[in-house]
């Protein structure tokens, strides 16, 4: 390496979205003397607006794409750094920049997100949504569809199905219901009439998170439609960005080339087996293909359910990569089986002085019995700030310890439009069948779930407007044995009220 270190600056953070601005706040207000600088690849930089703490460890808030001016005028000692890190030398303490810049650190924060998981590689007709600009892609490919598929079951997949009208969309989820990551299979069936239903004239913001169910067996498929008034082309962002957060739909409009509002049919329990050309269908002599699937499809798509579907184009949403490529080579990062940054308690990746926040790293300290890692706003959030003060702490030899976000899982978002709030071990993640489950739910107007271990409660899903969130949040946080202080269970009479 000959190139000549431009400029050495005590902190220097990658990644100018929520980790990484959060980090680079939280370092300059905390030592406002310190040098910092922000180096992102995108020309557009990712705010926390209307920060709202709404209970213990529940946060609500926007998130909003600025220029990069922005910071730098808040933050008279921050650079800010458009271009993206190349590599990254941990025994000289560097970066190299694509535009051939070298810039030491004394600290590193490596908060580079996460792309698209591909379905394939380089096919024109597989669009992975990331960031704005896939986003319009995709806005622009849908005006002209009539059908597409989308494969996934995480949030991304909820939303778009959702929010997606005049366009058949043929849903590929690989598990029993909808919505795996983050409902059973309840809540999933809570959420099914809403994907008849016809939209609200005037959505209020749907902000994404992840669910799961149970119900449908393997190779069943289910068909909703609704149908209304195509409402008119919104306005969409014009500028690139880093992954996009809640209300990433906001302002593009999803309308397809039909008529038809909605119509969604889902095929459970299965996955992609394999995507084609119409000319490699003709040539394969595909027997399964149903005569609404024959003529002339840009792409087709055989499921492992033996279906095969022509289409527009697939959209697929199955999960993100952590970004940690350019930072890899010549360097010895312990990687989890995710592929993430693994990362201990104070942040601190494997690599002496370099830290890692956000969908790039994985947690591997020993999490609170309540809490699990998600790949999710509030937590690049909470992450990058975090990794902000153990790196102060560290520079001025100060004690630091494992904040008390960390301590209960808490995510609110929006969902097919109910208010949805999950706390701890929502989905009885890692329990076993050593819990009970009890459930609450009126049709069309709320769910409520809670998750019991040994008499005490240790998670709960609450769709709808439930006002539950902190008496929960309490109990759970508490760990009251709700089976002997009350006879019967105190978490059964609030939810008999
Ligand atoms: C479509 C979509 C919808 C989502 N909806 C929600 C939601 O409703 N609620 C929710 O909680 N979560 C949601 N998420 C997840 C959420 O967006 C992520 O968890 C969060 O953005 C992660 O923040 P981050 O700062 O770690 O990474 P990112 O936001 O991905 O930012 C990474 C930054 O690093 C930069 N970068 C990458 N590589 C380099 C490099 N080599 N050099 C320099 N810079 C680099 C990028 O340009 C970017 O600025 C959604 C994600 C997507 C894709
Ligand atoms: C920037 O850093 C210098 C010292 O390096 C310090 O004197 C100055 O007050 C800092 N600026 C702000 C706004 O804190």
């Amino acid at each position: 390496m000959a190139a000549v270190v431009e400029k050495t600056f005590q902190f220097v953070i990658v990644g100018g979205g929520i980790a990484g601005v959060t980090c680079v706040e939280q370092l300059s207000s905390q030592i406002p003397s310190a040098e910092v600088a922000l180096i992102t690849a995108s020309p557009q930089i990712k705010a926390v607006t209307n920060y709202k703490q709404v209970s213990q460890t529940l946060e609500e808030f926007d998130v909003e794409e600025r220029p990069s001016s922005v910071l730098e005028e808040k933050f008279s000692n921050l650079t800010v750094i458009q271009s993206a890190v190349k590599s990254l030398h941990t025994q000289s303490h560097s970066v190299e920049t694509a535009d051939g810049q070298v810039f030491g650190y004394e600290k590193l924060c490596i908060c580079s997100g996460g792309r698209p998981k591909l379905l394939t590689q380089e096919n024109p007709h597989v669009l992975g949504i990331r960031d704005t600009d896939s986003a319009q892609e995709l806005q622009k490919r849908l005006s002209n569809a009539k059908r597409i598929v989308v494969v996934g079951n995480g949030g991304i997949a909820l939303e778009l199905v959702y929010e997606v009208e005049g366009c058949e969309v043929i849903w590929a989820v690989k598990d029993k219901a909808i919505g795996n990551t983050f409902f059973d299979a309840g809540a999933a069936q809570f959420l099914i009439p809403s994907l008849e239903a016809e939209k609200p004239e005037r959505d209020a913001l749907v902000k994404r998170s992840r669910y799961t169910t149970e119900e449908p067996a393997v190779g069943t498929s289910h068909t909703f439609t609704a149908d209304r008034n195509p409402r008119g082309l919104g306005v969409g962002p014009t500028e690139s960005g880093s992954a996009l957060g809640p209300d990433w739909h906001e302002g593009i409009a999803l309308r397809g080339a039909e008529q038809v509002s909605r119509r969604v049919s889902v095929e459970y329990q299965c996955e992609v087996e394999k995507i084609f050309t119409s000319e490699e269908l003709l040539n394969s002599q595909q027997q399964t293909l149903e005569p609404e699937n024959a003529g002339a499809w840009p792409v087709y798509i055989q499921l492992t359910n033996g279906k095969t579907f022509g289409c527009d184009f697939v959209v697929s949403a199955t999960g993100v990569v952590p970004n940690t490529e350019p930072f890899l080579h010549g360097n010895k990062f312990a990687l989890a089986d995710d592929a993430g940054l693994r990362v201990d308690e104070h942040m601190m990746t494997s690599e002496p002085d370099v830290y890692a926040a956000g969908d790039v790293c994985t947690a591997c300290w020993e999490h609170s019995a309540l809490w699990q890692q998600m790949r999710l706003w509030t937590q690049a959030r909470q992450m990058g700030w975090y990794a902000g003060r153990c790196m102060a702490a560290h520079v001025l030899s100060e004690p630091i310890e494992l904040d008390f976000c960390f301590e209960l899982f808490s995510h609110i978002t929006k969902f097919f439009n109910y208010k949805v709030v999950l706390l701890g071990k929502f989905n009885g993640q890692g329990l076993g069948s050593n819990h009970e489950l009890l459930v609450r739910c009126t049709k069309g107007h709320e769910y409520v779930k809670v998750v019991l271990s040994g008499g005490r409660m240790v998670g709960a899903v609450l769709i709808g407007e439930t006002d539950l969130e902190e008496t929960f949040e309490n109990l759970i946080l508490n760990q009251m044995d709700l089976t002997r202080t009350h006879g019967s269970s105190s978490a059964q009479k609030t939810l008999q009220q």
